[in-house]
């Protein structure tokens, strides 16, 4: 993952075909500022065209096909394939195969596929046709994260293109291929500039935060905070700081157990940690929200130990002691 505000992230692209998809993004990829660079094209059919239009342009491939051999090990040298040329991001692009959980698994929050229907309709093959056959008004086109499930994980865009009378699956699709050039570089564009996007990380925040028991949320010197505790009464165990005071970081502050442990920890990490202004005197941490490497597991954990720490102990016993420790 890009380490620093400037690097741009690394994507292989994975195509069974055509690869209009693939030129799309890689075409998009040569704008100024693209967050992102097609890394490896990768195909499990060598002759797909999708591979000469690469090599033409300048980007390395790669090529195995999958006939004759075990489902884990064409994964596992497509992913090899993949981590050689440093993809940081799997992005599968007409890809016509089903992959392993395990691989999906090793990848998960880092590989999207774009799927020829308005998500969670259609899922599978045909999608046009059925489309048509149901009367319905719209097809359309959406880029999702891949989970295990088939077409099931996050959507992360979606275009809708009006269905015409007469229409047949064959002009459908083409007008929703235009549709999936506009879409996917796009959404490629935004997913791997979110880990530094102070909307999307107070998004993610928020929905750790509200569902600890008993809280909400309240601004406090015109940032957004969380309160465990009645409206009336209630305390805060977090605050969301975004750039506050010069500081290059969107932090999460957090109340930790005392100076010794925040400065034991700034010391040790501090890619990680930072003493927050004002705050840092009082035992609140500044735990580094915009970093690629950035574990939501360890937020979720200093949120409830801070929720913890600051919860009346009349309402402490909601949350497991061990889970907060
Ligand atoms: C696209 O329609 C995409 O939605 C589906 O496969 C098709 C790939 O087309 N998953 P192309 O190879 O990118 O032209």
């Amino acid at each position: 993952m890009p380490d620093h505000a400037t690097a741009t992230a690394k994507v292989a692209v994975f195509v069974s075909g055509t690869g209009t998809n693939m030129a799309a993004l890689l075409y998009a990829s040569r704008l100024p500022g693209s967050p992102y660079e097609i890394a490896l094209v990768a195909a499990n059919d060598p002759a797909a065209p999708a591979l000469a239009l690469a090599r033409a342009e300048g980007v390395p491939t790669f090529a195995l096909a999958h006939a004759g051999m075990a489902r884990e090990d064409h994964d596992a040298a497509m992913e090899r394939a993949a981590r050689d040329a440093g993809a940081q991001y799997i992005v599968l692009a007409g890809y016509m195969r089903i992959l392993t959980p395990g691989f999906v698994g090793r990848w998960e929050g880092r590989m999207l596929n774009i799927h020829p229907s308005l998500l969670p309709a259609y899922p599978g093959l045909d999608t046009h046709a059925r489309a048509i056959a149901a009367g319905d008004s719209y097809g359309g086109t959406s880029v999702h994260l891949v989970t295990e499930e088939l077409d099931a994980g996050e959507i992360l865009g979606q275009i809708a293109i009006a269905i015409q009378p007469g229409d047949t699956p064959a002009a459908l699709a083409a007008r929703v291929r235009l549709a999936e050039h506009q879409l996917y570089p796009r959404v490629l564009a935004d997913f791997v500039s979110r880990w530094n996007d102070p909307q999307h990380l107070l998004a993610r925040v928020r929905t750790l935060a509200l569902a600890l028991p008993r809280t909400h949320e309240r601004e406090s010197h015109g940032a957004p905070g969380f309160r465990v505790g009645t409206e009336k009464s209630g305390k805060f165990f977090a605050h969301f700081s975004d750039r506050h005071h010069g500081a290059p970081h969107v932090s999460l502050l957090v109340k930790c157990a005392g100076l010794d442990e925040l400065e034991t920890l700034v010391e040790a990490q501090p890619h990680a940690y930072h003493k927050p202004a004002y705050y840092g005197a009082s035992g609140w941490i500044g735990v580094i929200l915009n970093r690629a490497d950035l574990d939501w597991d360890d937020v979720a954990h200093w949120l409830r130990r801070s929720w913890q720490q600051v919860a009346p102990k009349s309402i402490a016993g909601l949350l497991d002691t061990a889970d907060a420790s």
